[in-house]
């Protein structure tokens, strides 16, 4: 039901109400059949537990009439008996009842134990380091990742095969290629969301495994391609990037970011809610209010991937200027579809199908006319 509601518009604009409805009956009539079942097996068991004792009362009441008529046995001390006996049933019921809650219980408690008992994969070197002050750059040395390394059968496709190239301090480097060649995940594994299977990543030679992985992040601000928004107002979307900023703080970067007018104009201003997910923001608003979640957070290392992507080519020509703003004094890696955006940048490396094809300036690259002037020129035709 969740997903269905979430993705409501999807189901309403491919008219699968009808299928969605089918699919939710068929959940509904499997959950129907186990509760009947469940129901069942208690409608059995609670009688039968009931019955037993009352099968013992009436064996008791029996032996205990014969008894007493042959002597054996007196009138009242049958119904002390009987009593102590129903003293001893209570306890017994409540038992068994006890019983089957305690099973439905270490259901849930397995369930919950996969989840408490998932070990986190990539974790902090036993003596790590911190950040080292960046005056070289970043260098990726013949990396080689692939997202199903686990399950070592299939791992003859690598995602990256032997990536190498460096991103030096304080210029903008530049990652260009069809989608699906990798981009993305260059971006994950600088921000270790994943590790690497062989080669290396260094910040000014200090490899990235050897570095602490909350004060690796606290210096890398990535404006992503999906746009990460709460259920909030536009200040807490913003204050994300460093919770301790002042209201003119957040101003500023709502101003660089080129939001300013359309903060102005909502009558509650920073406070406007965002809705669930954003819902409530066009595709280019939300962009813009992840840009400026990043320059708030104001790290030394910026990556933007296809930051500018759902903005059309007014705002995205407006914000520039923020862009260039903000990657002026850092260290960036710019991911960007329009090539256009990225034709200045200090260097372009071009990647294929996984593997750095091409590196070098826009210059040098359109004389090779390789990968990238053909990129390039499809873009300008
Ligand atoms: N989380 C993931 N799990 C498995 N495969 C993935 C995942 N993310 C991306 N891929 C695959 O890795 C390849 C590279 O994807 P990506 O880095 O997103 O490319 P780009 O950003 O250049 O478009 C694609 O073939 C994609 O299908
Ligand atoms: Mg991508």
């Amino acid at each position: 039901m969740q997903q269905t509601l979430t993705q409501i518009d999807l189901i309403k604009s491919f008219t699968s109400e009808g299928l969605e409805s089918k699919r939710f009956d068929k959940v509904a009539q499997t959950n129907r059949k186990d509760l009947i079942d469940a129901g069942r097996n208690q409608a059995i068991f609670n009688p039968l537990i009931d019955g037993i004792s009352y099968v013992g009362t009436a064996i008791i009441l029996l032996l205990g009439a014969y008894f007493i008529m042959h002597g054996q046995l007196t009138v009242g001390a049958l119904v002390a008996y009987i009593t102590y006996v129903a003293m001893v049933q209570t306890p017994i019921q409540s038992f068994t009842r006890l019983l089957n809650q305690l099973q439905q219980a270490l259901v849930s408690y397995g369930r919950i134990q996969t989840i408490l008992k998932e070990e986190p994969t990539i974790v902090d070197d036993t003596d790590p380091v911190a950040f080292p002050t960046l005056k070289t750059g970043i260098d990726l040395d013949k990396v080689n990742f692939s997202y199903d390394a686990k399950d070592n059968e299939k791992r003859d496709e690598p995602t990256l095969r032997d990536i190498s190239f460096t991103i030096p301090y304080g210029k903008t480097t530049a990652l260009v290629g069809h989608s699906g060649s990798g981009k993305t995940t260059i971006t994950r594994l600088i921000d270790r969301f994943y590790d690497l299977q062989s080669g290396d990543i260094t910040f000014d030679g200090v490899p990235i495994k050897k570095i602490k992985m909350a004060d690796l992040r606290r210096h890398i601000a990535i404006v992503s391609q999906d746009v990460f928004i709460l259920d909030g107002s536009i200040k807490d979307n913003i204050l994300y990037g460093r919770t301790d900023a002042t209201d003119e703080e957040v101003w500023q970067v709502i101003e660089m970011a080129d939001l300013i007018t359309f903060v102005k104009q909502m009558p509650d201003q920073l406070e406007t809610q965002v809705g669930e997910r954003g819902v409530k923001l066009s595709g280019g608003q939300k962009q813009r209010l992840s840009i400026a979640r990043a320059l708030l957070k104001d790290a030394p290392i910026i990556i933007l991937d296809e930051a500018t992507a759902s903005l059309d080519n007014e705002s995205e020509k407006a914000i520039q200027h923020a862009l260039d703003n903000l990657l002026k004094s850092r260290t960036s890696l710019v991911i960007a579809h329009r090539l256009s955006t990225i034709h200045n940048a200090d260097k372009i490396v071009v990647m294929a199908a996984g593997e750095v094809v091409e590196q070098g300036t826009h210059d040098s690259l359109m004389e090779k006319n390789g990968t990238y002037a053909g990129l390039y020129n499809a873009q300008f035709e």
